[in-house]
């Protein structure tokens, strides 16, 4: 590896990815394990996560299985006390999403959507904060949305909390920037996700979408890692409280 290979490396490194087991957050955990990390894969389903923790060590990578609801702070908290090392780099990828309008969204239903996508990336942050301080070195890499900084009608908790998420980033920034611990954010357009299949399915989604992405098309899973290995790794190391957009240009036109 020459130099500027190993600005892009994570070798070494302990990174927690949040919602690994399928979607973009799989897609970031691969990546980091082929960039050298030892990867701390979360999700609720231990099944799933060790059938993915499985194909990583059948390639010769690094990986372990983090079974804990991210909006279950107990559950958090006995994973953190067991997890058998200190984490360097935490990215914070849970999003839960279920475009409704106001009128369809009481408070109890706002409230545990501002858990999952917003409370869960700070306690977390809370918890790994100290340590990543101590060793003088740390990344946070929040996992937004163009839902942060724009809206569309009938989405309106995952917007507020994406809104949050993107301030909650630059807040960590700021308070964490003297102890070398980054926190930056990638904020996704429109992902070919499973999620998303009903929607990639749609022929009146893909013309939107043709309309609307200059680069005229869904981004597929797999262009979301390289902002993200990027951002947790020295090649970044004096970028803080940044928003990187990956959306293929949707939100640079009008
Ligand atoms: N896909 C897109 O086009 C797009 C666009 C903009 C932003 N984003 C953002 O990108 C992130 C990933 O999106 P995605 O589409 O890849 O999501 P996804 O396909 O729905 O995957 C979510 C992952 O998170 C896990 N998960 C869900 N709730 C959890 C919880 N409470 N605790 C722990 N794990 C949980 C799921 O695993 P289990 O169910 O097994 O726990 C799953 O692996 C989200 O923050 C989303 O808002 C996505």
């Amino acid at each position: 590896m020459n130099a500027h290979q190993a600005r892009f490396s994570l070798d070494g490194k302990n990174a927690l990815v949040t919602g690994a087991a399928r979607g973009l957050g799989w897609e970031i955990a691969q990546a980091f394990a082929q960039a050298g990390a030892t990867v701390f894969l979360n999700g609720r389903n231990s099944a799933a996560l060790q059938a993915r923790v499985d194909s990583l060590a059948e390639d010769g990578l690094s990986a372990v299985a983090a079974v804990f609801d991210v909006s279950d702070q107990d559950g958090t908290r006995n994973w953190y006390r067991e997890r058998g090392g200190p984490i360097d780099i935490l990215v914070n990828n849970v999003g839960m999403r279920h475009r409704k309008p106001i009128a369809e969204t009481p408070l109890d239903d706002f409230s545990h959507m501002l858990d999952v996508n917003l409370t869960a990336a700070y306690g977390l942050s809370r918890m790994l904060a100290p340590e990543m301080a101590e060793k003088g070195s740390g990344a946070i890499v929040n996992v937004t949305s163009i839902a942060g900084p724009f809206a569309r009608a009938n989405d309106i908790a995952y917007t507020a909390a994406k809104g949050g998420l993107e301030s909650l980033t630059r807040a960590l920034a700021v308070e964490l920037g003297p102890k070398n611990v980054r926190c930056n954010g990638i904020a996704p357009g429109y992902f070919a996700t499973e999620a998303n299949q009903a929607m990639v399915d749609s022929p009146a989604v893909n013309e939107f979408l043709q309309g609307r992405v200059p680069l005229q098309r869904w981004g597929a899973p797999p262009e979301i890692a390289g902002a993200a290995v990027f951002l947790a790794s020295p090649a970044a190391s004096y970028i803080n409280g940044q928003i990187l957009t990956v959306d293929g240009g949707m939100t640079a036109s009008f």
